[in-house]
């Protein structure tokens, strides 16, 4: 039985070769490589300061730390997320607000975020859900408005575009996630950009310990004994690791053109298959299909049918969770949509290297397993 797997990253002898000259070049922790991947993700962006680190989680901590987030402070996050947004505010001390989502893109609901906001209020983080970015103008003009700071978890939405304005690089700060499952990948990984210099210094420095970068005293001519100015973390990103992201962002674009085309034919695909509804694409953005994500029918279990589609050897997957439920928040918010989004959403095979004629076959095994789940 074939089986289709719901990613597979796009790798080749390229990575290969990065991580072998990082490897004999015998500085193998944060160093050059890492510097080189944060300068080509800052120009690919446009951006003046990319920080490297271990992953979007820690980019989201420092980037709140670095505009001043602590104990007693509020943040509003969009619910419908990975735990990972909500978690960074709790790092903090200050307390996840969550504002419940548009049923259609999946990302937070505009129209919700001035009613959440109070006095205790210090910022606001979309997420780019799945790769569809938000719709920016209207939560800058709020940000504006009440003075809040605007961080965009942009970990699914490496290139995707609001207008003609790159993902994360639209509000103070965007935060990037190189996990498998993203557009590239270096394993683990992430990266904090921003156009603010003091925004910048401040999160380089924490990710570092609170000190000056082993690799920055290296390149000094003079001998240097660094001084810990505050409690940073150690969330650095290795070279090995930049090394292989070098080497996929070379790829990005044409990763990103070939799953749109992939998202089409899914798209046509659904239209064939009844309590299947293929995901929304606002008029105004680039979608890059992190993932795919479409919604089943009310009618249907859709867990039964994840599980009865990886029987039949289709992997697929919940779309994201509803934040406000998870117990480690004790939120009494309410978010109706981001939870019936929850039990609602599916997330199907998209990557790269996936075929129109796989695509024709999980379809298939999608129609099948919708009829047997009828008689179950
Ligand atoms: C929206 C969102 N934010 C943050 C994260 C955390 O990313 P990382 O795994 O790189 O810490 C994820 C990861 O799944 C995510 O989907």
């Amino acid at each position: 039985m074939k089986e289709i797997p719901l990613l597979r990253p796009y790798f080749n002898s390229e990575e290969l070769e990065e991580v072998q000259k990082v490897l004999n070049s015998g500085w193998v922790s944060q160093g050059p490589k890492v510097q080189e991947f944060e300068g080509k993700i800052a120009e690919y962006l446009g951006i003046k300061y990319a920080i490297a680190v271990t992953n979007c989680t820690s980019a989201l901590h420092l980037a709140l730390l670095s505009i001043g987030v602590k104990t007693g402070d509020e943040v509003l996050v969009a619910d419908f997320t990975f735990p990972a947004t909500g978690h960074a505010v709790l790092y903090c001390g200050a307390k996840p607000i969550f504002v419940d989502i548009d049923s259609k893109t999946y990302n937070m609901d505009i129209d919700l975020i001035e009613e959440k906001i109070t006095e205790r209020t210090k910022a606001i983080i979309p997420v780019h859900t799945f790769g569809q970015p938000v719709q920016m103008d209207k939560i800058m003009e709020i940000a504006e408005e009440y003075n809040l700071k605007v961080i965009e978890d942009a970990a699914c939405a490496l290139g995707a575009k609001y207008k003609d304005m790159y993902a994360g690089t639209i509000g103070n700060l965007g935060c990037f996630s190189f996990h498998a499952r993203k557009g590239i990948t270096t394993g683990e990984g992430g990266m904090a950009v921003t156009d603010n210099k003091n925004l910048a210094e401040k999160i380089r420095n924490l990710s570092v310990f609170g000190m000056t970068s082993a690799w920055n005293r290296e390149k000094s001519d003079k001998f240097i004994i660094p001084e810990f100015t505050e409690v940073g973390y150690n969330y650095k990103m290795s070279d090995i690791a930049a090394a292989i992201g070098v080497a996929q962002l070379k790829r990005l674009d044409k990763i990103i053109k070939r799953k749109q085309e992939l998202a089409r034919y899914w798209d046509e695909k659904l239209q064939e298959i009844e309590f299947i509804e293929s995901p929304y694409v606002s008029k105004n953005v680039t979608h890059v299909y992190q993932s795919y994500i479409a919604l089943v029918d009310k009618q249907i279990n859709r867990n039964k049918l994840i599980e009865l589609l990886m029987k039949k050897g289709v992997q697929t997957q919940i779309g994201t969770y509803a934040s406000h439920i998870q117990p480690v928040y004790n939120s009494n918010q309410e978010c109706p949509k981001s939870y019936q989004t929850f039990n609602m959403s599916l997330a199907l095979p998209m990557y790269y290297t996936l075929t129109e004629g796989d695509i024709d076959m999980a379809a298939a095994h999608l129609k099948e397993a919708l009829v047997e789940l009828r008689w179950i």
